[in-house]
């Protein structure tokens, strides 16, 4: 019996050891924390976005996909794209995604290799300097009727269409 404990004691160490090490891998690759929006901010996203059957929608930057999955749940016609670099964060998205039986597209790939010209909904939740990058870089790509929708940071130089302030924090939406 107590081997047993030992065994399983071991095996979720490692686990926990291997977890934290793949965190510290993506930020060292990315220099963004794998921080997850809140679920009251989540919902306020996925309602500014306005999801259509029809739509293409992506998380530039997903973690584990919480946006993706909410917003899957609340419409499952709809086509899900998650960006992560870190690889066990989109490991476990896509684990997730199979055992909650949610068909969601995780790619562990650079977005700013990407391309994103098919896209109708863009969330994010990143920092100043990549909001900045994605201003120069990605926004001008979308496609016209494409939303931006970032969590916390907005674009440096363009004006959101509308703001939403959840207490100290902002929700940012752009419409090309
Ligand atoms: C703050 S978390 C946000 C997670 C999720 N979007 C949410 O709101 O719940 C930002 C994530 O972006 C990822 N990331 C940052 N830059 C990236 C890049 N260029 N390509 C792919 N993932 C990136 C980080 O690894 C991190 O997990």
């Amino acid at each position: 019996m107590i081997d047993f404990i030992l065994i399983v004691t071991l095996c979720f160490s490692l686990l926990a050891l291997l977890w934290g090490v793949g965190l510290l891998w993506g930020l060292v690759q990315t220099r963004v924390p794998c921080i997850s929006t809140h679920r009251q901010r989540a919902d306020e996203m996925i309602r500014c976005a306005n999801i259509q059957p029809q739509h293409n929608i992506c998380d530039l930057g997903c973690g584990t996909g919480n946006i993706l999955f909410q917003a899957h749940k609340e419409h499952p016609k709809a086509y899900f794209t998650g960006y992560e670099l870190s690889p066990v964060v989109c490991w476990w998205a896509r684990l997730k995604s199979i055992l909650l039986r949610q068909p969601i597209q995780f790619l562990r790939q650079d977005f700013f290799k990407a391309n994103l010209s098919d896209q109708n909904i863009v969330f994010c939740y990143l920092f100043p300097k990549i909001m900045q990058r994605i201003e120069t870089e990605i926004w001008p790509t979308l496609k016209p009727g494409a939303k931006v929708i970032s969590h916390g940071f907005p674009f440096p130089h363009t004006k959101p269409s509308h703001t939403i302030m959840l207490g100290k924090i902002g929700i940012f939406v752009y419409e090309r």
